[in-house]
């Protein structure tokens, strides 16, 4: 029987063939718009930023999480902990001191803490979680220690990655058939490579509405990677609010039998988590992005690259330096558009952005978005 992930690529395969020889996308039976207003509105952010704490959202490479390791970093602008046991278990916390609120440890990484002491009066948590102990406890009659542990978080380890749910409301992470598709390709053993973060000046959906399709490469990307990919054909499959993207490239003919077809050989698979990850699989590695909105014009924007392992000569690292070089090569392609495009939505040119029927991922986006703002799912 063939295994599911050799179906998929038979799937995408007839599909690709298809779409190479009647010279059409695959395509919505209309056209979309997105209100400008969805851009650039104050009070739309903050339900967003809001959204965002019930969802998914990457911590770290699970690599960067070591045996008996921990990471201090703030999501949002939600102070999190998250640690691993010598045995592997990892767990999330709200990085918050119980008694009178102080962040418990600044950002950054480590290993081998048996405890974590607060800053301000020296409440102390295990890497458990559990309040341990505090100072002059007959202060504090009737304190139940069991319910004064770090505030847990929804945590899971999937496709190389650490992801937690900032609202600790949350009692489970569903990251769906995507995330299994991936350990199938092996990036739960990946380790990161380049990270990188940065501020862009411009609206965290624009980023995205790039993400979901291919018809922008052949103008904007063509000094960097049009060549490399049929024109605009790009294969969408949605799972859930998350989907996968796969944008065949120029080695696929309509001579590449069925045999021969290699999914990492014959395309670039775009793996969305919703709401703003993207882990971009190429041949021999991935590129993992996420993006945090701070404002309607302002994105933090979170890069870096996963490799099969560690370079182990200057020649790997070369090879690794040489493929991050021109994913960012081609992402500062999109990235200056997007930077322009945020100062004409309020110009009134218009009032909505128009998305074609084989954009069509990026309407269905809009779409699942607006309805999590409106009926936040139940918590
Ligand atoms: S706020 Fe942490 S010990 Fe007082
Ligand atoms: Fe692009």
């Amino acid at each position: 029987m063939m295994s599911a992930a050799a179906a998929i690529g038979a799937g995408l395969y007839r599909r690709a063939q298809t779409v190479l020889r009647t010279g059409r996308p695959e395509m919505a039976d209309r056209t979309f718009v997105s209100p400008v207003c969805r851009y650039v509105d104050d009070g739309r952010v903050a339900a967003e930023r809001a959204l965002f704490r019930r969802f998914p959202q990457v911590l770290c490479p699970a690599a960067d999480l070591p045996a008996d390791g921990w990471c201090a970093r703030d999501i949002g602008g939600v102070p999190v902990l998250a640690t691993r046991s010598a045995a592997g278990e990892v767990r999330a916390f709200l990085n918050v001191c119980r008694h009178r609120g102080a962040r418990l440890v600044a950002e950054g990484t480590g290993c081998g803490r048996r405890a974590f002491a607060c800053p301000y009066h020296a409440w102390s948590y295990g890497t458990d979680g559990a309040l341990r102990g505090l100072p002059q406890d007959w202060g504090f009659p009737g304190l139940d220690r069991t319910a004064n542990g770090l505030r847990p978080l929804a945590v899971a380890e999937r496709a190389g990655v650490i992801w937690v749910a900032t609202d600790p409301h949350v009692a489970d992470l569903a990251l769906g058939p995507l995330a299994d598709e991936l350990e199938t390709l092996g990036f739960a053993d990946h380790v990161s490579f380049m990270p990188r973060s940065f501020e862009l000046a411009a609206n965290w959906k624009l980023m995205l509405d790039a993400s979901f399709e291919g018809y922008h490469f052949k103008t904007a990307h063509r000094d960097t990677i049009a060549a490399m990919f049929a024109d605009n054909v790009q294969l969408i499959d949605e799972y859930g609010l998350n989907r996968r993207l796969y944008l065949v490239r120029s080695n696929l003919s309509a001579a590449t039998t069925e045999a021969e077809f290699a999914f990492r050989e014959h395309g670039n698979a775009i793996y969305h988590f919703f709401p703003a990850t993207i882990l971009l699989v190429q041949r021999d590695h991935a590129q993992l992005t996420w993006l945090e909105p701070l404002s309607p014009g302002r994105t933090r924007v979170f890069d870096v690259a996963l490799i099969p392992a560690p370079p182990d000569s200057e020649k790997a690292a070369g090879h690794w330096r040489r493929n991050v070089a021109l994913y960012r090569r081609t992402l500062a392609e999109d990235y200056a558009l997007m930077e322009s495009m945020q100062c004409t939505m309020t110009s009134g040119a218009n009032e909505a952005l128009t998305f074609g029927a084989f954009e069509f991922a990026a309407a269905r986006f809009h779409t699942q978005l607006e309805s999590e703002l409106k009926h936040p799912a139940k918590s």
